[in-house]
């Protein structure tokens, strides 16, 4: 390697930083160095990278001189703070919060969906939101062969989604509960062990949750389908990794349920895993650890004339957040967008 290839990974000691780092290592991105990030709390902590471990800095907004990529999943704020020092300083930006991801400026991509908008980019790249990101995979195929007029999704999404603070808070509970004791609620409004939540983020003004509406206007921007039709009911459930998701498409033309089998089977990051009468389908214990989306229970919705109805599962740490942000960076790469024209950074500071 001659080339120097400088990666900081921010928020390097949360669920979806960790799983950077590994997914880093295991797909051997070129990096000549990784430095890895987070907050004054963490400073001088280790954070393993293959066999190494690797010193967690302070992540403030001087340290991205030299630094060609930096992946975030350091929380809303500190993307806001710190993603326009970075892109100011000539880095590329791949973002995993949803701090940037309707700006006009930044592209919203999913590489197996729209890698050509990252050619447009001015320094920030948005990560969609996790749940996004598996039904894009799993739909994009078909939209383009027959048209998606309408998307009907509920989600049931594993608690790392919200972090390792929500991971714990699950381990803990249940513990507390098999021990007969009062189970600690700190991190949902109410419990999460034995029990599900229908609320995702907060409530909006049209009673819809953020998450519901990011994956109805994150859809749209990924699509670049403005006319699209989306509606999310988003529910956490007691699952540790891996968002499962039914999904009610209505389409212009018809697809069969075999058709889009064999579609989806050919298609970038899907595996199929559907055979009703050897009860094989995909669940979250399939998906976690694994790089693919996987769908099944692909039938027809009788009720409308072009209708499907599909069960859409992934591992939301890796697919959802960590492996996109790194598909994302070998983009890039391959596309020799790391280094991008200094006027066309301006945009994120003055
Ligand atoms: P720290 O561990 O020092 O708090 P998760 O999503 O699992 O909760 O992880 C969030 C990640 O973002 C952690 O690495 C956390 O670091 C980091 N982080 C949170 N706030 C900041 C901040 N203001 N500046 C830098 N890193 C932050």
């Amino acid at each position: 390697m001659s080339k120097k290839l400088v990666v900081a990974v921010c928020g390097a000691t949360g669920a979806v930083g960790r799983e950077m780092l590994k997914t880093l290592h295991d797909r051997q991105f070129p990096a000549t160095e990784v430095i890895p990030f987070a907050s004054a709390r963490s400073a001088g902590t280790k954070v393993p990278y293959g066999d190494q471990e690797l010193t967690v800095r302070e992540l403030k907004e001087d340290v991205f001189a030299g630094v060609d990529i930096a992946i975030f999943s350091a929380g809303g704020s500190a993307s806001l703070q710190y993603a326009p020092h970075a892109a100011k300083a000539g880095c590329v930006v791949v973002d995993n919060s949803s701090t940037w991801r309707m700006d006009e400026r930044c592209p919203l991509v999913v590489p197996e969906v729209n890698p050509d908008a990252l050619a447009a980019h001015k320094g920030i790249i948005a990560n969609p939101n996790c749940s996004t990101i598996q039904m894009m995979v799993a739909l994009k195929p078909i939209h383009d062969a027959v048209k998606i007029k309408r998307i009907v999704v509920s989600t049931y999404q594993a608690v790392s989604g919200t972090g390792q603070k929500a991971i714990t808070e699950l381990e803990t509970q249940v513990r507390q509960m098999f021990n007969l004791q009062e189970p600690e609620v700190n991190v949902y409004p109410y419990r999460i062990a034995f029990n599900i939540l229908p609320q995702i983020d907060v409530f909006l003004d049209n009673d819809y949750t953020k998450e519901e509406m990011k994956m109805v206007n994150e859809t749209k921007k990924i699509f670049a389908d403005p006319d699209i039709r989306v509606t999310a009911t988003c529910a956490r459930v007691p699952v540790f990794y891996g968002h499962s998701e039914s999904v009610n498409i209505e389409t212009e033309m018809k697809m069969s349920p075999a058709e889009c089998r064999a579609l989806l089977s050919q298609a970038p990051g899907v595996q199929v895993y559907d055979n009703p009468k050897e009860k094989m389908y995909p669940m979250p214990i399939d998906a976690a650890g694994e790089d693919a989306t996987f769908v099944g229970r692909i039938r027809e919705d009788d009720t409308i004339e072009n209708g499907l109805n599909m069960w859409i599962v992934a591992d939301n740490i890796r697919k959802g957040a960590a492996l996109n942000a790194v598909q994302v960076a070998e983009e890039l790469l391959k596309r020799d967008l790391v280094r991008v024209l200094p006027q066309d950074r301006k945009t994120f500071i003055d």
